[in-house]
């Protein structure tokens, strides 16, 4: 880092920006294994949250790998890197007011705490999206587990790459049935009750 920057302070807050917007800004951070179901359910989220009023963005692994994140791999210091990277993208969403929605395997824990402190404690809500090992093989999108099972793939996670899962998410969700309905209403009932949405 240049030694010779100086933050600028804007005029305009993010307390102003969010009242405007009416909500209180936070990132809903998806973590979970490839084939999880996060891309679906934050989608679904965001359209959700959209259809009510409310500004929203989504980031995903596997569109911000094309752009902001194309110089990066799969293996781990890379993957700390895409994470960082995310997690500093989304505080300026936060600062924007806006409610960020991140859906990276993010698979792990101390790089996801350290998205965590990026921002004000209560303007982060992990999504534990945990559903099973052989359910997201099974249903396997990309073809990409069977690619890592035959060599094709190094460093996949699951298989030769290791998932933390979260100790103590915000929010829990089994998703291994596809109810996409009723995952969607419980991270709406968290948001609801704590203050998120009509700040
Ligand atoms: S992360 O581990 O760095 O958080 P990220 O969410 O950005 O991963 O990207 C994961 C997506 O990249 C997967 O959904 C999958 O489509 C693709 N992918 C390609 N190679 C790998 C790999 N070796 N491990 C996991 N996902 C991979």
């Amino acid at each position: 880092m240049s030694n010779n920057i100086v933050w600028h302070s804007a005029q305009i807050s993010k307390e102003k920006r969010a009242k405007q917007k009416k909500q209180k800004p936070c990132i809903l951070w998806f973590t979970g294994l490839s084939g999880s179901g996060k891309s679906t359910l934050a989608n679904a989220l965001e359209a959700k949250l959209h259809e009510m009023g409310y500004h929203t963005y989504l980031l995903d692994g596997d569109n911000v790998r094309h752009g902001l994140n194309g110089d990066l791999g799969f293996d781990e210091a890379s993957r700390v890197e895409n994470i960082r990277r995310i997690g500093e993208v989304a505080k300026l969403f936060v600062d924007s007011g806006t409610i960020a929605l991140t859906a990276f395997i993010s698979p792990f824990i101390k790089d996801r705490e350290l998205a965590r402190t990026l921002v004000e404690e209560s303007e982060f809500i992990e999504i534990f999206v945990d559903t099973p090992f052989e359910v997201c093989e099974q249903r396997d999108p990309k073809g990409l587990y069977k690619k890592a099972r035959a060599g094709e793939l190094k460093n996949f996670t699951g298989i030769d790459s290791p998932y933390e899962k979260p100790t103590n998410p915000e929010v829990y969700l089994l998703n291994d049935k596809e109810d996409i309905n009723k995952n969607i209403d419980k991270i709406i009932t968290y948001l609801k009750n704590n203050g998120y949405l009509n700040a």
